[in-house]
């Protein structure tokens, strides 16, 4: 496909988004960034970060802080404890699970999620752990769901904003409406949103979530590179 931006945006993707499209909800020390702590736990370092980076870092997050490093290679100084480790793919859409869809063929279930939509968000992601998810979370992007009687059953969110580039996040589903094609519906929603917008979307995905990773496949979306994500304790 042509008009797609350079991928190298997509090996930082942390710190391109708070860098450029999500400067608004960032906090700064140095080369040293992170989210504001209700919207992601997401922090990031220049790339080949020195010492002084992880100290800039360090005194942003404070002592004793989560230290969210997301996919990044760089390792810190050996005084920052490791909390956890999670192999995971960096997905992007090729287009090639057929012609991006068109917003309009979606239904009336689908509706536009906001900040009075917060405690059911919440409660959705309890029940299914499709990932991290803040208060401030749908701040990053566009959120949508579906609903069933008025209950929240599904939804599909933007989250990472590096240049032409849209990640899809928070893709989940009700144990009870599964195998229903909501998710389906809400991908397909957002590709067509993204794409329409000249962005490209594309997604993180761990690699035992064998379900989501071949439903990502069906729907057009390849395997860029194998990432492990990675969370510290900062001295
Ligand atoms: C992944 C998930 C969102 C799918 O939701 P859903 O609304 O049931 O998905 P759909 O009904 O649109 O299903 C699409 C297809 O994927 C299949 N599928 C969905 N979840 C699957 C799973 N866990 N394992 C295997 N196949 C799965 C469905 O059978 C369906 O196949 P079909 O079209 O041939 O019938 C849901 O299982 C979920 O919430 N999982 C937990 C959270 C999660 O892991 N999110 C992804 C984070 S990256």
């Amino acid at each position: 496909m042509t008009g797609f931006s350079d991928a190298a945006a997509l090996d930082d993707p942390v710190g391109e988004s708070l860098r450029g499209h999500h400067a608004h909800l960032a906090r700064r020390l140095g080369g040293a960034v992170t989210y504001v702590p209700e919207v992601a736990t997401f922090s990031a370092v220049p790339a080949e970060p020195d010492a002084a980076a992880w100290a800039d870092l360090a005194k942003l997050l404070g002592p004793g802080a989560f230290a969210d490093m997301f996919s990044c290679p760089a390792m810190p100084p050996p005084d920052w404890e490791p909390v956890f480790v999670l192999e995971g793919r960096q997905m992007i859409w090729t287009g090639h699970g057929g012609p991006a869809p068109s917003a309009a063929e979606f239904g009336s279930d689908v509706v536009e999620l906001g900040a009075r939509d917060v405690p059911e968000m919440l409660d959705l992601v309890e029940r299914t752990r499709p990932g991290p998810f803040r208060p401030r979370t749908h701040e990053l992007g566009t959120y949508f769901g579906v609903r069933d009687g008025g209950t929240l059953v599904a939804m599909v969110g933007e989250r990472l904003r590096p240049p032409g580039w849209t990640e899809i996040s928070a893709v989940c589903t009700a144990p009870e409406a599964r195998g229903r094609g909501h998710a389906v519906r809400l991908l397909r929603t957002h590709i067509a949103r993204i794409t329409a917008r000249g962005d490209r979307p594309f997604l993180h995905v761990a690699e035992a979530n064998s379900g989501a990773l071949a439903l990502y496949e069906r729907l057009g979306f390849e395997t860029r590179k194998h990432v492990t994500f990675r969370g510290f304790t900062t001295p």
